[in-house]
């Protein structure tokens, strides 16, 4: 437990230099744990997983074997992109699973939002677990943690509720145990994003808004069909590319689009179009304890709806949720 205390005296890295010295520092420490061993990485693309997947690759090469899991549920073109930037541009050893089916038909006619994220935590360590087991002489597991998930779990060792279970994904199963390899462990988020930045990767990568683990599967609301699912990948895209576009994506630290199991009466070339509403989330938090709204220029929600309207199949609403947290929490579910 005692490493897992971030000392007073450690220095916040704040700068390209700091971070290159503590690069420096975990590549000699990570050689020295896992020697010529294999090491595994669920990579799911997200900034942690993906600062430690660069970090590996520096240090031990090809040792690193990462898995990237695709439930299905990922934003439009995610999987892709980490595929072209790990594969092709960072040489890793990645192996890609698409397991969109395996999830899909679980959760077919699943509504309630703790069962969606159980079915799909739980699934991803099956489909990992599967993975590890065809690799051999893998004897470290090496893991994103950062320190505010260090201290997340301290207070929930202490008893102190939580909202939503937000942390779901469990253990291995009891066959595959590994050490562990969290080279991430004591640093803040923006010291992540520091050190992100002088591995060499994206600054979009690094500085990306946080993505749930269920991902689109709790902005699908209720039970998720893939017609559904597809609009909303669709929908959210649009508003991405908007946000970039109009210089929001910097400014606004959660933006993206739920899609409810509601259709409306609408008209579409001059006949009756029934279809789903889109609803924008655009918040600004520190924590995400607690979040604003953020002031969206009305010229960019409506070009955002024009184009959310003709180009996604489905849709015929878009309305923007004015709800900050509380009351409402950031994700519908
Ligand atoms: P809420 O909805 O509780 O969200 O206001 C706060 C932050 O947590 C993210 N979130 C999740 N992250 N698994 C995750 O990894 C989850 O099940 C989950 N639910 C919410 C949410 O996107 C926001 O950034």
């Amino acid at each position: 437990m005692a490493n897992n205390v971030r000392p007073e005296t450690m220095e916040r890295i704040t700068t390209p230099a700091l971070a290159q010295a503590f690069i420096d520092e975990q590549i000699a420490e990570v050689r020295a744990q896992v020697g010529n061993k294999k090491v595994l990485l669920a990579l799911s693309g997200g900034v942690d997983s993906s600062v430690v997947a660069a970090l590996l690759i520096k240090a031990i090469g090809k040792q690193l074997v990462c898995v990237h899991v695709n439930h299905g549920l990922m934003r439009k073109d995610e999987s892709e992109n980490v595929i072209k930037l790990f594969q092709d541009e960072l040489d890793a050893n990645l192996i890609y699973v698409d397991a969109t089916d395996r999830f899909l038909d679980l959760l077919a006619g699943v509504s309630d939002p703790e069962q969606k994220r159980k079915i799909i935590g739980k699934e991803f360590i099956e489909v990992f677990a599967d993975e590890a087991r065809k690799l051999e002489g893998v004897e470290f597991l090496a893991q994103g943690t950062i320190y505010p998930d260090i201290l997340e779990s301290i207070k929930q060792a202490e008893g102190k509720k939580a909202v939503k279970s937000h942390h779901n994904v469990g253990g291995l199963p009891e066959d595959l145990q590994f050490a562990l390899v969290e080279p991430l462990k004591l640093l803040f988020k923006d010291e992540v994003r520091v050190v992100g930045e002088a591995l060499g990767l994206p600054h979009a990568m690094v500085y990306r808004q946080p993505f749930p683990g269920p991902g689109l599967g709790v902005r699908c609301l209720g039970a998720i069909t893939r017609d559904r699912l597809h609009a909303l990948r669709e929908a959210d895209a649009i508003l991405r590319e908007e946000f970039a576009n109009n210089g929001l994506a910097e400014q606004v630290w959660q933006y993206f689009i739920v899609v409810p199991d509601i259709k409306s009466v609408g008209v579409k070339d001059e006949s009756r179009y029934e279809g789903w509403p889109a609803i924008i989330r655009a918040v600004n938090t520190t924590d995400a304890m607690s979040a604003t709204i953020e002031e969206i220029p009305y010229a960019v929600l409506h070009k955002i709806t024009a184009r959310i309207t003709a180009e996604v199949e489905g849709i015929n609403r878009v309305l923007y949720d004015l709800t900050p947290k509380p009351v409402g929490t950031i994700e519908w579910e």
